[in-house]
């Protein structure tokens, strides 16, 4: 039970294909207490079903593009629920037309839409959950990312440029959080077919690529990104930080 005594945030629930339902599952049952975020959009008896699978797992409405409502959700749940050991930031967003256009085409308001809600929500949920005193000492953050924040992978767009901001922040926030003996990394999984997915062009092809070129030739579950993340949240990481992991069987060290 790597996880017993702690009390992790999952941010980013919306169904049982969420990649953040397979890290909630995964803390779970590594022993930890879990309590969600959800976007207001998402609807409130649905997740509620969900997540009572859970234990006293409660989530609490969240629109990571406002500071002032980050933080009235953070105060909420500080109260409510004590203090935190872990986050899981599990959050992206792009246009529609900014993901099926060429990346030439993507407008000034969807740049900046997508990097907003995909990446700066990350440097926003961390400095708000330090300065509402939210996050127990040696606490650990944990983001999602994918392998077209390095190379361009076809229909991933405006998305990739986005995670690319999203890691290189996680490194910048390291070394701030490091001070106080806080840690935060990312997890660049593999293509999982989730609702956002549903955004990317041919994400089928994405899916059986992975297969064939992938050392393990198979793509990935949310329980095994779910797994290291709960290895990223237990002191057994206690010496990783500003690290992106790949969880993708071992697709992104294929060359040739
Ligand atoms: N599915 C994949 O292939 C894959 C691969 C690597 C990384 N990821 C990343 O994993 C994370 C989770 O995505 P997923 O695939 O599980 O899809 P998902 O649709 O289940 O989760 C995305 C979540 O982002 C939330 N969201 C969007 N805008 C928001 C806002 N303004 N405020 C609060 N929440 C908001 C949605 O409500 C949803 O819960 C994302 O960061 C995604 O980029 C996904």
């Amino acid at each position: 039970m790597i996880l017993e005594g702690k009390t992790i945030l999952i941010m980013g629930i919306r169904n049982k294909w969420s990649i953040a339902w397979g890290v909630a599952v995964s803390a779970h049952e590594n022993g930890a207490k879990v309590i969600f975020t959800h976007h207001p959009a998402e609807k409130e008896e649905k997740i509620k079903e969900l997540i009572s699978e859970l234990p006293g797992a409660k989530s609490y409405s969240c629109d990571v593009s406002s500071d002032e409502e980050i933080r009235k959700c953070f105060e909420t749940i500080k109260k409510e629920q004590g203090n935190i050991d872990g986050i899981l930031h599990s959050i992206a967003h792009a246009n529609t037309e900014d993901l099926r256009n060429d990346f030439i085409f993507t407008s000034r308001e969807g740049f900046s839409h997508a990097n907003d809600v995909s990446a700066y929500s990350l440097v926003a949920i961390t400095r708000i959950a330090k300065e509402v005193n939210m996050l127990n000492e040696r606490a650990s953050i944990v983001a999602l990312t994918y392998f077209g924040a390095e190379k361009v992978v076809e229909g991933y767009n405006l998305m990739g440029v986005a995670k690319a901001a999203l890691e290189t922040s996680i490194k910048y926030l390291a070394k701030d959080i490091g001070k106080e003996k806080m840690r935060i990394n990312a997890i660049s999984a593999g293509p999982i077919k989730t609702l956002s997915a549903k955004g990317i062009k041919d994400f089928g092809t994405i899916l059986d690529v992975v297969e064939k070129r992938a050392p393990l030739h198979e793509n990935v579950t949310t329980k095994q990104v779910g797994d290291v993340a709960s290895f990223l949240f237990s002191s057994l990481s206690s010496a990783v930080t500003g690290e992106i992991i790949h969880v993708d069987n071992g697709f992104s060290i294929i060359g040739v």
